[in-house]
Order: structure tokens, then C-alpha cells, then sequence
């Protein structure tokens, strides 16, 4: 790709720091610059047209042109493009919206705080889980367990939870308090011949060891993200949240759960919590909430929680907490029409009719000699490229092989979502069977070209 005198990508080399990007690389290979998108599809500047196979950042689930939200967004700009809720105001947008989640969520929840990104929703999260302790009079209960590879996002409380060793590496994180206990993915990390059953019986026992290590009294909630997403897409083993959860109560241990990817159906049901008889204090979410759209998080909190904010906050003279944006009157408009828009149109029931063609055709990938694992549920699913199937051992990470995958996958109109040496699929939800089957084709010609191009290296013989 060249990207010459005054094109968009020399100027996005110019100017425009990127997250998520290798930024000497960047400097060289510059930008896909994405123009226009239509139903499932994106297309570049050169016209190339890509299916989106991670719907962006695994949140476009109404795909790239649906005119109601546009619609939605235009009258509300039009009526109060802005108000806060600040100091007693509010409006009807965010009042509309707090009471439809209320609603719809998977355990009695009493009270909606929004934000404008899963990572602000579980900075907030953290804040809240303080405040309670301290208003319950437990100043010591303060420690957070997130879990090795656990994606929260990437502000400083966020980031810390986050369990990927690049987003604290020389960011100076994670911040004291923060721990994580084991990644519950049994491919990679159960021993030989443990069922799932027992692996997870396994990590609820590392799970309470680790809280009697460091005290009950000083552990205050467990952050855990239904499906693991940006992780590598790692689904719970069997009976997982049930021995957790039971770990958490016997210790008086918050659950919050993180539904910013499975949130909205993706897993084939409103929450991922539902699909896996979470019992969460705290639920924080967004991107399907408007379809990513625009920018809107919510977190939703217990009675419990709230009422010990409300003592809190009159102790105190105020709930010292609150973004500028929080509850944007145009981001929740959008965020209704969503909701309507799924409800109207039946989006689980789609998602649970079209799901089995995506996680069946990944399946059929199983025997490959480059495939370790597929695994996935509803819309979400992940394959997992290993150097030698019979012993799970992975490519050196050098090789960059899911990348790879990945551009090799952009030549044949797919985008798809390399993380480490597994590619992530989460489609747009209303992705229907036959784009389903172009994904596959699609990707079934990357793999292919990964298996040759591995040849070329002399990493593999053919
Ligand atoms: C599970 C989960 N939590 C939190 C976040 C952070 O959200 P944001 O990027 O909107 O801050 C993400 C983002 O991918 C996520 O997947």
C-alpha cells in the first residue's frame, strides 16, 4: 500500500496517533482507510468491499446503514442535542432509557449510571465498589480480582483489571489492589484428562485460596466478562460461574459483570449473564447498546449498592462522580431506537436461528492441521491456529501468524479480528446465513493461504 503526497493515509501518518496499533509499523504501512459501510459490509477508499466479520470493534450489530438510527440521533439533535444530569437535571432520553434497562435486566437491578465507554462504565464499576464499602464501613474491603486475560478496557482502573500484560506494560499498571487469578480457558489451560467440570472446580479453589491469602476482609468484588472477548474469545468451562459465584457469596465478594461484548444478544440471549447463570451486583455495558452508533455506556447497580451511595453521598454532600457526557441526550435516543430496533425485529431469536451456521461452519474447520481449537456461541466464536495439534503447541509469537491470517483475510473481503495466533468472529447481528457462508469461504481461502505462506517460511512442510 503507498500512500503518497496529500492522500488520507499519509495524511493519517501525519497526524493521527492510533490506538491499538503498532505505531512504527503504522509509520510505513499506514491505514485502511475505511469509507462507507451498507448492511454487513465496509468499503475502502479504493472501493474494496469487506465483510465485517468483528462488526468493527465487536459492536455494529445492526450492521453499517440502518436509517432509523440515523433518524433517531438527527431528531434528537434537532429537540436537545444536549443536556447533562448533573446537580438534579435531567432529561427524557437517559429517564426513557435508565427505566427500558431497569427492564430488561438479567437480575433485579435498581438504578442506571451512564457513561461513554465500557472502559469509563467499568472505571466506574471500580468507583462505585469503593464508595459502597466505604459507606458499609469496611474501608479495608477494597481489592479487585479480575481474571489473567481479561479484557475491561484501558483506563488507569480499567486497564489494571484488564489482564493482558501489553496494556500495562510501561504504562506503569496495574494500580495497587488489582489482582488476577486464572483464566478459566481449559484448551490452554487444563491438565490432561481434566474434564471442564473439574478444571473449574480447580480455579473456584485457587479463587478462594487466593482470597484467604489475602483476606477476605480486604477483597471486595470479582470483575468477570461472560464470553472473555479481546482475551482470545475464551468461553467459561462447565458449571465455572456456578462454583465462582458460590466462592464469591461464602466471602461476601461483589460480582460484577462485564457485559460490554455479549450484552445485547450476542451470545443468544439479552445477556451474557443469562446464557451463564450470572448473578452480577454490577452490570456494565455498551457498545451493542447503540449499536456503536454513538457513544453510550451504562452501568446498572443493585438496590444494595445504590442505597449505600445514597447514605454515602448525604454523608459526603454529593456523588462526586459524573462525566460531562453521561447520559448524552443523542446518544440515548439512539440507544432507545436500538432497543426498539432488536425488539421489533426479534434480534435473539435471529441471532439463535443464523448462529448455529457460523459455529458449525467454524467447526467443520476443526480438522485442519492448522486449527487447535474452534470455539464460540450464538455470534460470537474463536479459532485458534496452533504449530502442532496433537501437543497445542502455539507458533512462535514472532511469526505473527494470526495477523497474518488476518491481512491475508483482507485480500479475500473479510475482516476479522487476530488475537494473538485466534482469529475473532462477532459479526453484526443481523448478519444473515448467506453472508455467513461468504465469511466462511472467505476465510477458509485465508487459511489456506496461511498454511501455503507457512511453507514459503519453512515453518511447515506441506
Ligand atoms: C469486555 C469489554 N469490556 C470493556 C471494554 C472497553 O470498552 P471501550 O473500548 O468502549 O472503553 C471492551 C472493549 O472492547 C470490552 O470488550
Amino acid at each position: 500500500m503507498t500512500h503518497l503526497g496529500n492522500s488520507a493515509g499519509s495524511r493519517d501518518i501525519a497526524y493521527h496517533l492510533h490506538p491499538y496499533t503498532n505505531l512504527k509499523t503504522h509509520e510505513t504501512s499506514g491505514p485502511l482507510v475505511i469509507a462507507s459501510g451498507k448492511g454487513v459490509t465496509v468499503t475502502d477508499e479504493t472501493g474494496k468491499e469487506y465483510i465485517e466479520g468483528v462488526a468493527g470493534l465487536w459492536c455494529t450489530s445492526l450492521g453499517f446503514d440502518e436509517p432509523r438510527l440515523v433518524d433517531a440521533a438527527i431528531r434528537q439533535m434537532r429537540t436537545l442535542p444536549f443536556y447533562h444530569a448533573f446537580a438534579h437535571k435531567s432529561h427524557e432520553p437517559a429517564i426513557d432509557l435508565a427505566e427500558k434497562l431497569i427492564g430488561l435486566a438479567p437480575v433485579p437491578m435498581s438504578k442506571v449510571f451512564f457513561a461513554c465507554s465500557g472502559s469509563e462504565a467499568n472505571d466506574t464499576a471500580v468507583k462505585l465498589v469503593w464508595y459502597y464499602n466505604n459507606a458499609l464501613g469496611r474501608p479495608q474491603k477494597k481489592k479487585i480480582i479480575a481474571r489473567q486475560k481479561a479484557y475491561h478496557g484501558v483506563t488507569v482502573a480499567a486497564a489494571s483489571l484488564t489482564g493482558l500484560p501489553n496494556c500495562h506494560r510501561d504504562f506503569d499498571l496495574p494500580i495497587q489492589g488489582i489482582l488476577h487469578t486464572d483464566c478459566p480457558h481449559h484448551y490452554r489451560f487444563g491438565l490432561e484428562g481434566e474434564s471442564e467440570a473439574d478444571f473449574a472446580t480447580r480455579l473456584a479453589d485457587n479463587l478462594e485460596a487466593l482470597i484467604l491469602r489475602e483476606g477476605p476482609e480486604t477483597v471486595a468484588a470479582f470483575f468477570a466478562e461472560p464470553v472473555m472477548g479481546a482475551g482470545g474469545v475464551i468461553l467459561p468451562p462447565a458449571t465455572y460461574f456456578e462454583k465462582i459465584q458460590a466462592v464469591l457469596r461464602k466471602y461476601d465478594v461483589l460480582l460484577v459483570a462485564d457485559e460490554v461484548i455479549c450484552g445485547y444478544g450476542r451470545t443468544g440471549n439479552m445477556w451474557g449473564s443469562q446464557t451463564y447463570g450470572m448473578k452480577p451486583d454490577i452490570l456494565t455495558s455498551a457498545k451493542a447498546l447503540t449499536s456503536a452508533y454513538l457513544p453510550l455506556s451504562a452501568v446498572l447497580v443493585s438496590d444494595a449498592i445504590y442505597r449505600a451511595c445514597v447514605d454515602e453521598s448525604a454523608k459526603i454532600g454529593t456523588f462526586g462522580h459524573g462525566y460531562t457526557y453521561s447520559g448524552h441526550p443523542v446518544s440515548c435516543a439512539v440507544a432507545l431506537e436500538t432497543l426498539k430496533i432488536y425488539e421489533e425485529r426479534d434480534i435473539i431469536r435471529h441471532v439463535r436461528a443464523v448462529a448455529p451456521r457460523l459455529q458449525q461452519g467454524l467447526r467443520a474447520f476443526r480438522d485442519h492441521p492448522l486449527v487447535g481449537e474452534v470455539r464460540g456461541t450464538g455470534l460470537i466464536a474463536g479459532v485458534e491456529l496452533v504449530a502442532d495439534k496433537a501437543t497445542r503447541k502455539p507458533f512462535d509469537p514472532a511469526l505473527g501468524v494470526g495477523t497474518k491470517l488476518v491481512s491475508f483475510s483482507h485480500q479475500h473481503g473479510a475482516i476479522l479480528r487476530p488475537i494473538g495466533d485466534s482469529i475473532g468472529f462477532s459479526p453484526p447481528l443481523i448478519i444473515d446465513e448467506t453472508k455467513i457462508e461468504t465469511l466462511l469461504f472467505r476465510f477458509e481461502k485465508s487459511l489456506a493461504d496461511t498454511a501455503d505462506w507457512l511453507v514459503r517460511e519453512g515453518v511447515r512442510v506441506s
